[in-house]
């Protein structure tokens, strides 16, 4: 393709590889930055992303977002529902997302999402989509619930290419979110949350919440509750599985 593909046998994450292009002045809409192996990739809130070096995929796409900075739920979601329609096209089974940005298939974490911003003033220059997939790793250590590609299917996967498939696809999904909206992802993202309908436990602060997940507003909030419906934002509540 047309676009700036950057593939490293390791660095500490490509998040902030990316990151550095984009400070440099060398990133273009659509750069990618793969790396066979992080030696400290990074999750959500803080956390740490490890995995095994060589199987599995890590890679961010430097993007202009063209949106406001307040739409940044539409980027997430766009994201978060195309790399889920690829999974499940490529592991002939369904996945789910679970709120906001685990790629799920069953009960068991195959991926995730990190975003990350460059703000101008108020202008949303750039983000950078962070995205992790277990693909061939088979053995994780005392991680919760993690699973990859090739425990679902039994096959062994080329990250390489399973990565242009997802970078295609998603640069597809944000043009489309410019020409037609943000309504057809948002639904998508609602059809498909995990366990969208069912009483979870989760955990706000010190309370442990048993209540119902009803879907999520166009901000990106949880709904949740039976009778009387209560929002969460992202770092609000925690999961417990
Ligand atoms: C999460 O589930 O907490 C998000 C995980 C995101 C991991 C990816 S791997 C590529 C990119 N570089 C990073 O350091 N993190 C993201």
């Amino acid at each position: 393709s047309n676009y700036n593909w950057i593939e490293l046998d390791a660095v500490d994450s490509t998040n902030n590889y990316a990151m550095g292009l984009v400070h440099a002045g060398t990133a273009q809409h659509g750069t990618v930055v793969l790396a066979h192996h992080q030696t400290k990739g990074k999750g959500q809130r803080g956390k740490v992303w490890a995995t095994e070096p060589g199987a599995n995929l890590s890679f961010s796409i430097v993007v202009k977002p063209g949106l406001l900075i307040n739409q940044a739920f539409q980027l997430l979601a766009t994201v978060a529902v195309t790399v889920r329609n690829e999974l499940e096209m490529y592991i002939g089974d369904e996945a789910s997302i679970k709120w906001p940005n685990d790629l799920y298939w069953r009960d068991r974490k195959t991926g995730g999402i990190l975003i990350e911003n460059v703000l101008r003033g108020k202008d949303w220059q750039w983000a950078i989509i962070g995205i992790g997939i277990n693909i061939n790793q088979t053995s994780f250590g005392d991680l919760k619930n993690p699973v990859s590609i090739k425990q679902i299917t039994g096959k062994q996967t080329d990250v390489t290419a399973f990565a242009k498939q997802l970078h295609t696809a998603i640069l597809n999904a944000l043009m489309q979110l410019k020409e037609t909206g943000f309504t057809s992802f948002f639904d998508d993202y609602n059809q498909h949350l995990f366990r969208r309908n069912e009483v979870v436990r989760l955990k706000k602060e010190t309370r442990i919440l048993h209540t119902r997940i009803n879907g999520v507003n166009l901000q990106g909030q949880l709904s949740t509750g039976i009778e009387t419906e209560e929002y969460f934002a992202f770092g609000e509540v925690e999961w417990l599985l």
